[in-house]
């Protein structure tokens, strides 16, 4: 298995600056800084890194929509929002190695040409954001930020910027008029932030994942990291895996890895001679999988597209046999009511509603009637609402109740 971006993770003090570079860090930076900034998005693009924020969408290809001499400054928002339920794998980055991410933003900002950069931290992570901002006082005094990056010509500021704790804020249009200073509404697409982001700028939004892949991209060339993985899905990917599980934790697998091996080896198999019952894989938001459907899946995009679930964000939730399905999909349903930002009536009262009935199926007072409502909420929500937050509630609410559709009607009044 290759170990990318937790190879250094367990070091002593490699959140350090002397630390990091002791161990080959910024060598990337000075290498991409003498390379064309065309030259450095075509090594991105070879490399067939995608995303790894939940959308999987191809990360070289996104910097080159982002348009050229526009008179206008061009931005990189580092998404660090990271409040997927199940999902902790950017945390362990910034906390152990925030100067992989500092070198991975700096080496995008160079390739994107900008010179303002932000990382858009959720609220409840202000140590990790005092960690961060350590590692940037670092950087700018042994001058791999501010007015000449190592030297060169070019100059890059970054800022921390500490989020209010609100879910919809990981979106990328939410987070850009968070940033911005405004309510954390998600904007009508088109137009993407790659053309009209912050403040009305050029503007890429990555992961921070994403971004921590790319100095050793960089450092050791788009063809190794091309080289790890399946066909489509390249390259190594964090999973956090947390439930019934003997170990859990942050682990790095090559994509195309074995799902059920990573429940049993990485994360030490379900404990106390329990069953599987059933696999989350991607955080809340994707639709879970039986233990029946979970044998020959991989764990890369494709795969767990076909197996009728998705890789998501790589938060991977896993439920014994003593788990309740209903009361499971209450607490998330929940969730999502709560963080819904309420500007769709789909999703506002959506949400809500089905967050109820679920409460009612729960305590024993629901009717076999309101198994069929939920699908038929979920029906009157999908693909109608601004942003994709409806669409995480839609995932989790029809694949647990058509799976396990009889735990739901056995809690019914008039069963
Ligand atoms: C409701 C919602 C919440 C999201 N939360 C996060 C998040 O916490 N972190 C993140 O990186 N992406 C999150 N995303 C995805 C972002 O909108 C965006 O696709 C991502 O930051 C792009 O980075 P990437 O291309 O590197 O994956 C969220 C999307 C939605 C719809
Ligand atoms: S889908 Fe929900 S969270 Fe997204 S914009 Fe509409 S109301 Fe807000």
């Amino acid at each position: 298995m290759t170990r990318i971006l937790l190879a250094n993770i367990d070091k002593p003090e490699q959140a350090s600056i002397v630390k990091y570079r002791e161990r080959g860090g910024y060598k990337a930076l000075e290498k991409a800084l003498a390379m064309d900034q065309a030259a450095v998005i075509e090594e991105v693009k070879a490399s067939g890194l995608r995303g790894r924020g939940g959308a999987g969408f191809p990360t070289g290809m996104k910097w080159s929509f982002v348009p050229r001499n526009t008179g206008k400054p061009t931005y990189l928002l580092c998404n660090a929002d990271e409040s997927e339920p199940g999902t902790f794998k950017d945390r362990i980055l910034m906390e152990r190695d925030p100067h992989m991410m500092i070198e991975g933003m700096a080496i995008a900002s160079y390739a994107l040409n900008c010179h303002l950069a932000y990382i858009y931290i959720r609220g409840e992570y202000e140590f990790v954001a005092n960690m961060v901002q350590k590692a940037l006082d670092e950087a700018y005094e042994a001058k791999m930020l501010g007015p000449s990056v190592m030297g060169k010509d070019f100059a890059l500021d970054i800022f921390v910027h500490l989020g209010q704790g609100a879910y919809i804020c990981g979106e990328e249009t939410s987070l850009i008029e968070s940033l911005e200073g405004d309510r954390g509404y998600p904007r009508i697409k088109p137009p993407f932030p790659a053309t009209h982001g912050f403040l009305a700028s050029p503007t890429v939004v990555n992961n921070v994942e994403t971004l921590c892949a790319l100095p050793w991209i960089i450092q050791n060339g788009a063809a190794a990291y091309a080289a790890i993985g399946t066909e489509k899905s390249k390259g190594t990917k964090l999973f956090s895996v947390s439930g019934h599980v003997s170990k859990p934790g942050v682990y790095e697998v090559d994509l195309g890895y074995p799902l059920v091996d990573f429940i049993n080896n990485e994360a030490g198999g379900v404990p106390n001679g329990r069953k599987l019952k059933a696999v989350i894989p991607g955080g809340s938001s994707v639709p879970v999988m039986t233990a029946a459907e979970c044998p020959g899946v991989l764990l890369d995009y494709e795969s767990l597209l076909k197996a009728g679930s998705m890789l998501g964000s790589g938060g991977m939730i896993v439920l014994d046999e003593t788990t309740s399905m209903p009361e499971t999909l209450s607490v998330i349903a929940d969730f999502y009511a709560h963080e819904s930002c309420g500007q769709c009536t789909p999703c506002r009262e959506g949400t809500g509603w089905a967050a109820k009935i679920l409460k009612n199926i729960v305590a024993g007072k629901g009717k076999r009637s309101d198994v069929d409502l939920l699908l038929k909420i979920a029906d009157m929500m999908e693909g109608k609402t601004i942003c994709p937050l409806a669409d995480a509630d839609v995932m989790p609410i029809r694949s647990f109740v058509t799976k396990f559709r009889s735990e739901f009607e056995a809690l019914c009044g008039d069963n």
